[in-house]
């Protein structure tokens, strides 16, 4: 029998269709080379326990039929709430302890619930030996998020488990990996740390006031979405920077970019990148640009205008690291 389990999982960055992916268009997402470990060990006890230095937090215990309810701490809640759902479908005698360890820091708009929770769920899958396809660990995850977060087309959540750059239609009615490689893409990091709830419902504010406006809108990334599908898998990288500034010149009239978003935009423009856009929610986070032979000019104007975050792009999906 095993005992113990680590799983890692990938955070992710949006590559195209932010917010219009929520309404039932198609968005592009890669998986980055940074990594969210989560170790799960039988406890023999009816506890469950969690430690996640990382978020500050050491010593978290609960007895198992006490699990969820409101006011749980941020650091545990996806866990938590995943782990309620997970015992009432597969009930144990015993409890676990679970410490999570991230390689990337909350703040980057990386993911890290929803890779928490893939994470998570694989270790369980594999501590008690539960077969999932791929879909149905994507939907089992994906439930969990959104009884926590309210809102989220899961698109991180497929990042997550299948890795790679996918196209994405929520709820995952469509997850379809187009490329397999490394992309040619740097990321600045604006320092700023967005929250996505609000602008989803920035968004969402926007779209009832001015409905027709901002399905014209929707309507025009989709479009700019299914293109760059296709130049990305033809490898067409100058087309795909020209989608990229197209979608963020969308995304400015949903008025969710910010100065240092489009300060770091801009500069990579100017430092010779292909194009260049917001990733995410808007409002902080992190941008991408598409470089091809002027990496090291558009990393420095990066740097010097924000952070530059050395990833790659495109990495493996959701895994087991060791089973004792
Ligand atoms: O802020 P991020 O990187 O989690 O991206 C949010 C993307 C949205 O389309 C705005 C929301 C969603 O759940 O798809």
């Amino acid at each position: 029998m095993t005992d113990k389990v680590t799983a890692s999982a990938p955070g992710k960055l949006i590559l195209f269709g932010e917010h219009a992916v929520v309404y039932g268009h198609p968005c592009i997402v890669t998986a980055v080379d940074q990594r969210l470990f989560v170790t799960v060990e039988r406890n023999g006890k009816d506890t469950f326990h969690l430690s996640a230095p990382d978020l500050g937090l050491t010593a978290y215990s609960k007895t198992t039929n006490d699990l969820g309810g409101s006011g749980l701490p941020k650091a545990v809640r996806f866990i938590e709430v995943f782990y309620k759902r997970f015992l009432e479908k597969y009930p144990q005698e015993r409890g676990i302890d679970v410490v999570t360890k991230s390689e990337f820091s909350d703040s980057f708009g990386f993911g890290s619930s929803s890779a928490a929770t893939v994470a998570f769920a694989k270790a369980l899958v594999e501590l008690y030996e539960i077969d999932l396809t791929d879909k149905e660990l994507f939907d089992f995850c994906y439930g969990a998020v959104l009884e926590v977060q309210g809102v989220g087309s899961g698109f991180d959540v497929a990042a997550a488990i299948y890795g790679g750059t996918i196209y994405y239609v929520t709820p995952g009615k469509v997850i379809e990996t187009i490329y397999e490689e490394e992309l040619p893409i740097e990321v600045g990091y604006t320092g700023i740390k967005a929250d996505t709830p609000t602008l989803v419902r920035q968004v969402a504010e926007l779209k009832r006031k001015k409905p027709r406006t901002v399905r014209g809108i929707f309507d025009q990334i989709d479009k700019v979405t299914k293109e760059a599908k296709r130049k990305l898998m033809e490898e067409n990288f100058a087309e795909v920077g020209k989608l990229m500034v197209e979608n963020q010149n969308l995304l400015n009239e949903l008025g969710i970019s910010s100065v240092e978003l489009d300060r770091l935009n801009k500069v990579s423009m100017e430092a010779g990148a292909l194009g260049a856009k917001l990733s995410g929610a808007g409002g902080g986070d992190c941008m991408i640009a598409v470089v091809d032979g002027k990496k090291n000019e558009v990393v420095k104007a990066m740097k010097k205008n924000g952070e530059w975050l050395d990833v790659i792009i495109g990495a493996e999906g959701v895994r087991v690291e060791t089973d004792e």
